[in-house]
């Protein structure tokens, strides 16, 4: 139980998930790995993306996860089976939680999901979503350079919202009223995208990232496996490819939390 729960992302985009997860369960520890080295995984084959994620895997396990979160929907999206069948503790991918919660909302049955080339290409969102509610109709947009945007701090203003027109052009005329923030980066965006899709489609849009949701079903696995840490004070560690400095500074922005010492690793 006092094992920490394993968290990666090919960068600092999941310092999102890893904050709903601290605000969530504050006695779980976490040991986070972020793939600065060969971020972004976004426009990478689905086979490198695999390879990635086994690698993080094997160095999450031998920090003694109990439990692995991946806290990138580009892995999720081509990864979660491979990481599943690598390992003997729960794994819970971004993708299946959020949709779930898309679905409770939308009214319309028209639900919108932005995220990168790779996840996009690969469906998995118009898959997990019809997988809930067969009735239900998707539109995909690929967003790349909001991660870029993200990661320099570009998050309000003229760009971005130049950049937002530019994408969500697409979803006029489609009466969607739910929007999935399908990659770990856009959360830092998402006021400029809630203003931009609202005027896009001519109406209010709910906007739903998958940080919170990926929490809950991570406490809910935890407690179901009888793995959940209730009491103690946690101990969080953080693990990049590359440059550890600049991680730093970027992870106070997505984390919302100072991270204390970064270790840099190689895989
Ligand atoms: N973390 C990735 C995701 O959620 C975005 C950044 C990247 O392309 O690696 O899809």
């Amino acid at each position: 139980m006092t094992q920490p729960v394993g968290v990666f992302d090919s960068g600092v985009g999941g310092l999102t998930v890893a904050r709903a997860i601290v605000d969530r369960l504050p006695h779980e520890s976490l040991l986070y790995l972020g793939d600065t080295a060969r971020v972004p995984y976004g426009n990478k084959s689905p086979e490198t993306v695999r390879r990635y994620s086994l690698n993080i895997t094997e160095r999450l396990m031998l920090g003694g996860a109990k439990a692995l979160v991946i806290a990138c929907n580009t892995a999720s999206a081509h990864a979660l089976e491979a990481v599943r069948a690598a390992v003997d503790v729960p794994v819970i991918g971004v993708i299946e939680p959020v949709s779930a919660r898309a679905i409770e909302r939308t009214q319309t049955g028209r639900i919108g999901v932005i995220g990168t080339l790779g996840t996009v290409k690969s469906c998995a969102y118009p898959r997990a979503l019809t997988a809930l509610s067969a009735a239900v109709e998707v539109h995909q947009r690929a967003c790349p350079l909001f991660v870029p945007l993200a990661e320099e701090g570009w998050t309000a203003g003229r760009v971005p919202r130049e950049v937002a027109r530019t994408y969500l052009a697409g979803f006029a005329g489609t009466a969607i009223d739910t929007l999935v923030l399908g990659c770990t980066h856009y959360p830092l965006l998402r006021a400029v995208i809630e203003q931009v899709v609202a005027d896009e489609v001519g109406g209010p849009v709910c906007v739903l990232d998958s940080a919170v949701a990926t929490a809950e079903r991570l406490a809910q696995v935890l407690a179901d496996d009888g793995l959940l840490a209730v009491a103690g004070d946690p101990h969080h560690k953080f693990l990049v490819t590359d440059d550890s400095e600049s991680f730093q500074g970027v992870c106070e922005r997505f984390f919302g939390a100072p991270v204390g010492h970064v270790e840099h690793v190689d895989l």
